[in-house]
């Protein structure tokens, strides 16, 4: 179903005592909110996140997965290791796990797979670079990395598809898109999935924005019709920023 969300990427950020700590400096600032409100730490610090977070609506996901089940993967974490310890979202296709990984659409797809097995919901992260905006490609390439990695999908699966727009030009690097752009990329995504699944699917997706996002622009971005929600960097290392975001909404 159709959400508002707000998910702090910490992306490789906070050892335990940080993570305690930001995590106790979240709770007072803890409130009842509009939208579905997630935090990613470090694979290493989830289950003191859990364990920090009991009883409060502050979900814990993780940030990346493997496809495999189990095996010789040295250094990788499983879908059903994640379900183990109570992880029900993990973030997929970000575009660091592209570019410094070699995260293809074919990979990605097969990590789709795997979570959506293993019943976990999929943040999945895809977004042109900069020359591709510059060169006006930026539709095509959305499009691809949509087709290329969730296309092999039946209709069903997209209620546990979460999608999250990161525009790879405006990741850390303080330039946002405009609330327009984001909105026109978002509509375009949504006609995507609307071509192939139907309308109804694609009304009922949550599509987030991701690059830059703060408590200075999080309200006109949150603004535009397809815009569900935000993945936040570097605003969700800062308790204050990262629910001055949540409350945008
Ligand atoms: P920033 O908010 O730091 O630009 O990062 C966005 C992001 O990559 C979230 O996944």
């Amino acid at each position: 179903m159709r959400k508002h969300i707000v998910a702090g990427n910490w992306k490789m950020n906070n050892d335990l005592a940080q993570t305690k700590s930001l995590i106790s400096e979240l709770k007072k600032q803890h409130q009842t909110s509009n939208a579905e409100v997630m935090i990613a730490p470090s694979f290493t610090n989830l289950m003191s996140a859990f364990e920090a977070l009991k009883g409060l609506e502050i979900q814990v996901i993780a940030q990346n997965m493997h496809f495999a089940e189990s095996g010789a993967y040295t250094g990788e974490v499983s879908a059903d290791m994640l379900k183990s310890i109570g992880v029900q979202t993990v973030i997929l296709g970000h575009s660091e796990r592209r570019a410094y990984f070699n995260e293809t659409d074919e990979l990605l797809a097969k990590k789709v797979d795997s979570a959506l097995k293993s019943k976990l919901r999929v943040i999945f992260c895809f977004g042109e670079e900069l020359k591709d905006r510059k060169a006006g490609n930026h539709e095509t390439i959305v499009e691809s990395q949509i087709k290329n990695a969730l296309f092999h999908l039946k209709a069903n699966a997209f209620e546990s598809i979460v999608m999250a727009y990161e525009p790879v030009w405006a990741i850390g690097t303080g330039e946002t898109a405009s609330p327009e752009q984001a909105q026109e990329m978002h509509a375009f995504i949504r006609k995507t999935l609307a071509n192939e699944y139907g309308k109804e699917v694609a009304d009922s997706i949550s599509i987030l924005y991701g690059g830059s996002v703060k408590p200075s622009n999080a309200k006109e971005i949150f603004s535009k019709p397809d815009v569900d929600g935000g993945l936040i960097g570097g605003a969700a290392l800062n308790a204050e920023d990262f629910y001055a975001i949540v409350n945008a909404f």
